[in-house]
């Protein structure tokens, strides 16, 4: 799917802007504060309901303005184009896909996959594992159908269990219940992870070759629990049931899976330079990529933030010519057009962001 047109109402700087994107490549590009990641902001919404900037939607409204509208056409394969729109008003989000209500997340993200990168999506490698479990969930979540229900089911139970866990009185009874649901569920989630992990590996081992010049990386996958692989998770449940009991929650399962990337053995986030994280980064995302376009007939949406940001312009060049060769729909921003070279790709858009007004440079 691919964006065809963009209609933002009273949504942050904006009072009225449309634009009409093309389907592979639109740069934008503006001055500091011009409304760049706003725009990137509005197609988020729009792909997930939620903003990657604010918790608080009421935040993104205008000020002085009481709601904000996006309105979007999706291209979806075969031609067919069908209108996908949203309203913020009185706290209250709403959303219409080919004129029906939307009232789950995980539709909206099937209308139109996004994947953001931002400056900060470093973090995926410094901080803590949530981060990589998420970034694996969405490679799983899209390619896997029964993945959302699944994982649903399972963050339901460990609610539960941890809901007794808190109790003063316990039952070995009741808990055994718990215990069956969650290795139930943690044995299909641990399952497709390491499948997915598996398969992008290879397409990862080769965007790094493409960009970056170090020694060999190694990706290690910790399921969630101690004993790892070596003892069932069940096992482990039961084992640590005590310890359970006076944490007041349960401590192991795939709720706290880890993946680790290595360098000689030492973590790369402490072996290598920022500008190279980055690029670590932008190979695990091209992987991500390709693994779903492998998967799916589905055309992905790229919304890259401060694309130039610690790159140097043969990294730009790189990355560029990589994104080009993926069918995705990208949109990337930039303080100076002149920071990359879009000479070689075909299918290519540029906005300029200025004063509230986004206008196409031809
Ligand atoms: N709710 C709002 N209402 C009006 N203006 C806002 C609102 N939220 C943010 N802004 C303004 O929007 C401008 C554009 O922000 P941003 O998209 O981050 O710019 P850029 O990415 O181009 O640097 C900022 O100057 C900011 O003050
Ligand atoms: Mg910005």
């Amino acid at each position: 799917m691919s964006l065809c047109f963009l209609e933002l109402k009273n949504f942050r700087s904006f009072q009225h802007v449309t634009i009409n994107p093309s389907p592979r490549f639109n740069v934008i590009y503006g001055l500091n504060g011009s409304g760049k990641t706003t725009l990137l902001e509005a197609i988020y919404l729009l792909s997930l309901g939620r903003s990657f900037r604010s918790n608080s939607l009421s935040n993104v409204i205008k000020h002085g303005e009481n709601s904000f509208q996006l309105f979007s056409r999706v291209e979806q394969n075969g031609g067919l184009v069908s209108p996908l729109g949203l309203e913020f008003t009185a706290s209250k989000l709403s959303v219409r896909f080919s004129e029906e209500r939307v009232n789950r997340r995980s539709d909206l993200a099937n209308y139109l996959p996004s994947l953001l990168i931002t400056p900060e999506s470093k973090f995926l490698l410094s901080k803590g594992p949530s981060y990589r479990r998420e970034f694996i969930d969405w490679g799983v979540f899209h390619v896997e159908p029964r993945f959302l229900s699944v994982w649903q089911r399972y963050s339901r139970s460990l609610k539960q269990r941890n809901a007794m866990l808190k109790r003063r009185e316990f039952s070995e009874l009741e808990d055994d219940v718990w215990v069956c649901e969650l290795v139930e569920g943690a044995t299909i989630i641990n399952g497709m992870r390491n499948h997915y992990l598996s398969e992008m590996f290879p397409l990862l081992l080769c965007f790094l070759h493409k960009l970056l010049d170090s020694d060999p990386i190694c990706m290690e996958y910790f399921p969630g629990w101690s004993d790892g692989e070596q003892n069932s998770y069940q096992e482990s449940l039961v084992r640590n049931r005590a310890r359970d009991i006076a944490l007041g929650y349960t401590k192991d399962g795939v709720h706290r899976a880890e993946l680790k990337f290595k360098i000689k053995g030492r973590l790369i986030q402490e072996f290598l330079s920022s500008g190279q994280l980055r690029l670590v980064v932008y190979s695990l995302y091209l992987a991500q990529l390709a693994y779903y376009q492998k998967h799916t007939s589905i055309r992905c949406t790229v919304l890259i933030d401060e694309f130039a940001s610690e790159l140097d312009t043969h990294h730009r060049d790189r990355l560029l010519s990589l994104l080009a060769d993926l069918s995705a729909q990208v949109y990337i921003t930039s303080t100076d057009r002149n920071d990359f070279s879009l000479d070689n790709v075909v299918e290519k858009k540029t906005f300029h962001v200025e004063r509230g007004c986004v206008s196409e440079v031809l």
